[in-house]
């Protein structure tokens, strides 16, 4: 059995995704907000633990509710005489190490995930760390869990993991912020906001989906399939890079990183 503490939007979204893969798994839900909680047990055909001490018969505990709540959910934790050691914790909070749940939850095994907001539509990216003494059934358990909404990729160190964290967990905001720019300039240039948006949306749908079927071929050989000498693609590519894209994409993961490592510092003081 699988208890849920938080929820809301991540892990309704990890949660109905697994049990569309899986509908054998049970799942006991628990929130301050019980109708959250509700919501979710009825969407997976759990149940729903009105009191904190009712997760004892879950094996695997998925901490999901914001950073902030942390401190107020280990407490409630600590107080509710649950054998906390014994228990395996799939945590999906941002800017928490391993050792600081570890800690404050005085448990041992524990698994840090970031999933991102395309595992609402089953593409998700979830990056996953274990702590040593995770098991390899507990291993298992967490790529099926995951796998279900997306791709999952293990991080060697959790330096590693905040890093890639700025591509993988945040990357959906920027993708989303090109695509902008593309809308706002079709619309300069007169095509109305509804058609504007519906060709950046298919642009980048349809770029994911061949990046993908194409995943053997480099990025610049797909660059090079669609720019000819002479042509149009180029101009604007040539473009693209007399203004150092590269550059500022080194420079916006450096700062995003920046903010990871100073709001790890806040979240945990
Ligand atoms: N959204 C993303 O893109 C994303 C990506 C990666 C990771 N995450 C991580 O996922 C976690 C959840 O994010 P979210 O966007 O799903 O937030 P959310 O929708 O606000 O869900 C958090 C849930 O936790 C509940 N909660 C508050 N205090 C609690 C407590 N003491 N014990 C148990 N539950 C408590 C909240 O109840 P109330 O509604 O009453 O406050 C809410 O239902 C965060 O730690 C975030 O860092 C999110």
């Amino acid at each position: 059995m699988i208890g849920v503490l938080g929820c809301g939007n991540m892990a309704s979204a990890i949660v109905q995704g697994y049990f569309q893969k899986d509908n054998n798994v049970q799942f006991i839900t628990y929130d301050p907000n019980q109708d959250n909680a509700k919501k979710l047990a009825e969407s997976v055909k759990g149940e729903v633990a009105e009191n904190i001490d009712r997760l004892k018969k879950a094996d695997s505990l998925v901490l999901a509710c914001k950073p902030q709540h942390f401190n107020d959910l280990s407490q409630s934790l600590r107080d509710s005489g649950i054998d906390l050691a014994s228990k395996h914790f799939i945590s999906i909070l941002a800017a928490t190490p391993i050792e600081v749940i570890q800690k404050k939850l005085g448990a041992k095994r524990v698994t840090r995930i970031m999933p991102n907001t395309p595992a609402f539509v089953g593409k998700g990216m979830t990056l996953v760390m274990h702590s040593d003494d995770v098991e390899a059934g507990e291993k298992d358990l967490v790529q099926a869990f995951f796998s279900a909404c997306g791709e999952v990729a293990e991080m060697p160190d959790e330096t590693t993991f905040d890093q890639v964290t700025t591509v993988s967990g945040s990357g959906p905001a920027y993708v989303f912020l090109f695509a902008k720019t593309m809308a706002d300039k079709l619309q300069s240039w007169g095509v109305s906001e509804e058609q504007a948006k519906k060709i950046a949306i298919q642009l980048f749908r349809g770029s994911s989906e061949l990046m993908h079927a194409q995943s053997d071929i480099s990025f610049q050989e797909l660059i090079d399939r669609v720019t000819s000498k002479g042509g149009v693609t180029i101009e604007a590519v040539k473009s693209y890079q007399a203004d150092h894209i590269g550059q500022l994409t080194d420079k916006a993961l450096d700062a995003a990183y920046a903010r990871s490592v100073e709001m790890t510092k806040e979240v945990n003081q």
